[in-house]
């Protein structure tokens, strides 16, 4: 074969895989690989994979049964699995899948290209957790999927105990990345066109904790903004404990740092929260909101919450109804509880039904979208700066994020308006985006 290589990544789970599926492209790229437009056509697939829920994991396994029927009929085509599931379950891979060449954990992408180049010369590799931190990855700021956004990891890993999540075990324990070395990222991307940059780590506002006292996120935002040309500065995400009044000051300080706070509450109740370990109560979360709120009025938040945790009652459910009434996020992402082997919780019983679960799943969907559509609705007829990300699914409308992270659609077919700041009058609020006109030029940028 004289052309070259192809290869195809799916991407699973949280924001830090999606960069980590990033940087993998572009080590592969760098090393003459080319991109397939579809998995048919690649020479290589690589499946960046997420052990979060059950849910997540099962997806990836069934999609390695359909490449093993693929490879059945075209040996030569490279399988990897990379990511927290071959963390996770190397020796069941290696044991199981045999038509799995390449098992790779988060924290062993450093040299991806020659891991897949030794998969294709028919050695399989496995490499699970090498030591090499996957932030040793060089990255070429000129390989990203978006010219104007960029996300820029600032820590690994995490330390906190709570009972339900395998997170700390996939990706390790917490390291922050010199501050230095994230500024001169920043710089580059900047450079390059980038104007919007979000700052990604598990409990990113615990940042710098093992640098010492001198290295904070505030100050590490503070040092970002300062970079002339980058407009919008975002960080997700955070952990309610870390909220100091030092970054509620620096958030109201700065100006371009988004108005939005991804801050996972994951519980009202605070017998629920004690069993999970997070290391706060209700009225700490509240009184912590109200100190954003009182120096930054604007501010949003948004929340993770997990339902049917084990012994988790229809009262504590109620709790975290109540709670979710008092707060009233923006946007709530709510998940099922899912046992994961090795956590602590996963020794508990799994008691609440299925079906319960499905139900007080459902109700703080509906109560969420209640809330997100009331602020959407006080929004229209307002003109809010969205920065355009590119054609929207319905035909005509081009659509971007505004200032609170919330996406817009509008009538436009300009491709010269990606990555542009614009002005758009909101004239319709649904449930989780908003529809309006492009004010008339000058664009904002
Ligand atoms: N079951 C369900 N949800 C979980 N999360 C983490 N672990 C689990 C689990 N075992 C959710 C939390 C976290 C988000 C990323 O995933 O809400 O904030
Ligand atoms: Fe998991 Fe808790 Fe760490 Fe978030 S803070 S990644 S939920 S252990």
């Amino acid at each position: 074969m004289t052309s070259r290589p192809k290869y195809f990544v799916h991407s699973y789970g949280c924001q830090m895989n999606k960069l980590d599926s990033e940087l993998v492209e572009s080590r592969l790229l760098e090393a003459g690989y080319e991109p397939a437009d579809t998995e048919g056509e690649a020479n290589v697939v690589l499946l960046n994979t997420c052990s979060v829920r059950e849910h997540a994991e099962d997806r990836v396994w069934s999609k390695l049964g359909r490449l093993r029927v693929r490879k059945r009929k075209e040996p030569e085509l490279v399988v990897g699995m990379l990511g927290c599931m071959a963390q996770e379950h190397q020796r069941r891979v290696q044991a199981r899948m045999p038509h799995v060449d390449l098992v790779v954990g988060p924290s062993a992408f450093g040299d991806i290209e020659k891991k897949v180049d030794a998969a294709r010369a028919k050695n399989s590799v496995v490499a699970v957790d090498d030591g090499v931190s996957g932030d040793s990855i060089f990255r070429n700021v000129r390989v990203r999927p978006h010219r104007s956004q960029a996300y820029v990891s600032i820590m690994r890993g995490c330390n906190m105990p709570c009972t339900y999540c395998i997170v700390p075990t996939t990706r390790g324990i917490e390291i922050s990345r010199p501050m230095h070395e994230i500024v001169e990222e920043s710089q580059r991307l900047v450079d390059d066109g980038v104007t919007e940059i979000t700052l990604l780590g598990q409990t990113v506002n615990a940042y710098g904790r093992d640098l010492g006292r001198e290295f904070t996120l505030s100050r590490l935002l503070r040092e970002l903004h300062a970079i002339e040309g980058l407009r919008r500065l975002a960080f997700i995400t955070s952990h309610p404990n870390f909220l100091s009044a030092e970054l509620i000051d620096t958030i109201a300080e700065l100006p371009n740092v988004s108005r939005y706070l991804h801050l996972p509450a994951q519980s009202g109740s605070n017998r629920v929260l004690k069993t999970m370990r997070r290391g706060y109560t209700v009225e700490r979360y509240l009184a912590r909101a109200e100190q954003l709120w009182a120096k930054v009025p604007e501010i949003e938040l948004h929340s993770d919450f997990i339902v049917g945790y084990p012994g988790e009652t229809e009262a504590d459910f109620e709790e975290t109804v109540q709670f979710m009434e008092r707060v009233k996020f923006a946007q709530s992402y709510v998940f099922k509880y899912s046992p994961r082997p090795g956590t602590i919780a996963a020794d508990l019983e799994d008691d609440v039904p299925e079906h319960e679960k499905a139900r007080r799943n459902q109700v703080l969907l509906a109560l969420q979208e209640k809330h997100t559509r009331e602020k959407n609705d006080r929004l229209v007829g307002q003109t809010l700066e969205v920065l355009v990300e590119g054609d929207s699914k319905v035909e005509g409308r081009m659509s971007g994020r505004t200032w609170h992270h919330r996406l817009a659609h509008f009538p436009a077919n300009d491709p010269a308006l990606k990555g542009q700041y614009v002005h758009v009058r909101v004239t319709e609020a649904l449930a989780h985006s908003l529809v309006g006109e492009l004010q008339p030029a000058p664009a904002l940028s």
